[in-house]
């Protein structure tokens, strides 16, 4: 689904240029985020490796990137300068191991993908066994399944699902471009549940914040802000 070259470069062009990206999206994920100068980060989803990419700026010693689509990590190598601490592994997040345990286990849109109670538990295992002790994970979960469905908002995404939503059931997402990916409906509540089983503690929930800025108007900021489309987790081990 998020496996074709089309969706790997528009993905990647948003993260850079939509302001829900740029000013709610990444500015949250800044401001709940410890410093990373001189630390290991883990990427797990990485997709087409915005967010690694903005771990090495900000002075990661070693950063992974791992993603089970061939064109998010073609996307994601291909964008990458050399300089850049980085290695891309095209594999899927369970069947990722370390021998050296993570400073930051970082992971964006990951837990929605988890089609079954199982395998919502099996990553945050993957999480949680990759996290060194006074490490920090941190994620953001997409909540556009707590949307109604075919409602569109500023974020330029929306999701289409029929009648309502339970635990785990799937519902697809329409990205700009009509580019679509199917995605899981979690509670927070469950998700939380699933952590905790999973050996974390000091698990915290955030809300996103933006700076506001003027490429969206003010009322746009205020839907996202009132009906947020992502939340943001931390934790420890
Ligand atoms: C919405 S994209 C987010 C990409 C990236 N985290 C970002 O925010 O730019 C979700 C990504 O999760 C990846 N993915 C889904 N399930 C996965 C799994 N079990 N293991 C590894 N990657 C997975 C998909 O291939 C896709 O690239």
């Amino acid at each position: 689904m998020f496996d074709t070259k089309n969706f790997a470069e528009t993905y990647s062009q948003s993260k850079e240029h939509h302001p829900f990206r740029t000013d709610m999206e990444r500015y949250s994920i800044l401001s709940w985020l410890e410093p990373v100068e001189g630390k290991r980060v883990l990427d797990l989803a990485c997709g087409a490796g915005n967010y690694s990419r903005m771990f090495c700026r900000l002075g990661a010693k070693e950063v992974t990137g791992v993603d089970s689509s061939v064109e998010m990590i073609n996307s994601a190598m291909s964008h990458t300068p050399e300089i850049m601490p980085v290695a891309y592994h095209t594999l899927s997040a369970e069947d990722y191991a370390s021998d050296i345990p993570y400073d930051l286990v970082f992971h964006a849109y990951l837990l929605n993908c988890a089609s079954s109670p199982e395998k919502l538990y099996e990553l945050c295992r993957v999480l949680y066994r990759n996290l060194g002790t006074g490490g920090q994970m941190l994620g953001i979960m997409g909540m556009l399944g707590h949307y109604p469905s075919g409602r569109r908002n500023p974020s330029g995404c929306y999701a289409a699902y029929q009648g309502g939503l339970s635990e785990g059931d799937g519902y697809t997402i329409f990205f700009p471009g009509q580019q679509k990916a199917v995605n899981h409906y979690w509670r927070r509540s469950t998700c939380h549940s699933a952590l905790v089983e999973a050996g974390f503690s000091d698990i915290c929930w955030y809300l996103p914040s933006d700076n506001r800025s003027h490429q969206m108007s003010a009322d746009d900021w205020v839907e996202l802000e009132n009906n947020p489309v992502f939340i943001g987790v931390s934790a420890t081990r």
